[in-house]
């Protein structure tokens, strides 16, 4: 894919930067939007221009996809951080993205979701998720929905855990998934836009118990191999007490990473990238 307009909405995030890295270095003409434009991390004259506009905003959208081919959103709350909910952002500013593109008659729109997110809709960031899904589909644009596995950038949270001494686990730890780099996603969604495929599921190259996972954390900072298995009915007690005593904006990451490392989440394999090497540069940041 070469020189096609494409507007890239989410290029402040970690899959975002890694798109936009690899759009530009494939020379296709980029338009981020940003609220912040000071946070994108790439500078290119010739293929890049940034544009300022709040997603969940649509006054700020007006005519953003002008001339646009191609709309990449990885737009979503990862970590909560400014007090919107999962609809506001997850669904509504998509949809205000949409509705831009069904006006400017763009051919596609690539959306990242995640793993499995259609059969767990019940989880705050699926209701969302896949209610844009929906529109999505419904919209008459050509789209691509894509339903990664856990980024490596969310497996940090088990190198600060392995920091502390110890990784704390629900149930046994023999639960396995593939997480995957950002620059293999990223390398694996613009090989993609020249495709018709629909809907994708992927992960990295390494399926990857609990148990091997906190073991590769532990290992990267030279801590001995200390994992506390904690029952399983614990899990579901958390998740039902953060349900009722706090907010969604609370719980909705909680029980997103709590429901879905219950379970083996397995994708095709796409990438080079590894866990353990990830684990062994980041870990210098702890040292
Ligand atoms: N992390 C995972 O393990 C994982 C796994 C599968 C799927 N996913 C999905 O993949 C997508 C990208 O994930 P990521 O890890 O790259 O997320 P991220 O680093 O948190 O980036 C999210 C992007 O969305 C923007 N955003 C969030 N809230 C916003 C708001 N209220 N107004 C305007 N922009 C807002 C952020 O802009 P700012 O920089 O301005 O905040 C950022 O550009 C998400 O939809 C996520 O749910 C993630």
């Amino acid at each position: 894919m070469k020189n096609t307009n494409i507007l890239l909405a989410g290029s402040t995030g970690y899959l975002g930067s890694y798109l936009l890295k690899v759009l530009i270095e494939k020379q296709n003409q980029v338009i981020a939007i940003a609220r912040n434009p000071n946070k994108v991390e790439h500078r290119n004259e010739d293929y890049l221009e940034v544009k300022q506009a709040e997603v969940t905003n649509p006054e700020t959208l007006r005519d953003i996809c002008k001339g646009i081919n191609i709309v990449i959103s990885t737009v979503g709350i990862t970590r909560q951080k400014d007090g919107l909910t999962y609809m506001d952002v997850d669904y509504q500013a998509n949809m205000n993205l949409l509705k831009e593109a069904v006006k400017s008659e763009v051919q596609h729109f690539v959306y990242v979701s995640a793993i499995n997110g259609n059969f767990h809709r019940n989880l705050k960031i699926f209701e969302a998720k896949e209610k844009f899904v929906d529109a999505l589909k419904s919209s008459g644009v050509a789209y691509t929905i894509i339903r990664p596995n856990g980024f490596f950038s969310d497996m940090k949270d088990f190198l600060r855990m392995a920091n502390s001494g110890r990784v704390y686990l629900f149930g046994s730890g023999n639960q396995k998934f593939n997480p995957i780099h950002g620059e293999d996603l990223a390398r694996a969604i613009v090989d993609m836009l020249d495709e018709n495929t629909n809907e994708i599921t992927i992960g990295g190259p390494d399926v990857l118990s609990l148990n091997d996972i906190s073991k590769l954390a532990l290992s990267a900072l030279n801590k001995p191999i200390k994992i506390v298995h904690m029952p399983d009915f614990l899990r579901r007690i958390t998740i039902w007490g953060l349900r009722i005593f706090t907010s969604a904006k609370t719980y909705g990451p909680i029980e997103f990473f709590l429901t879905l490392m219950a379970e083996d989440n397995i994708a095709p394999p796409f990438g080079n990238r590894h866990l353990s090497d990830y684990y062994n540069q980041e870990a210098k940041n702890f040292i």
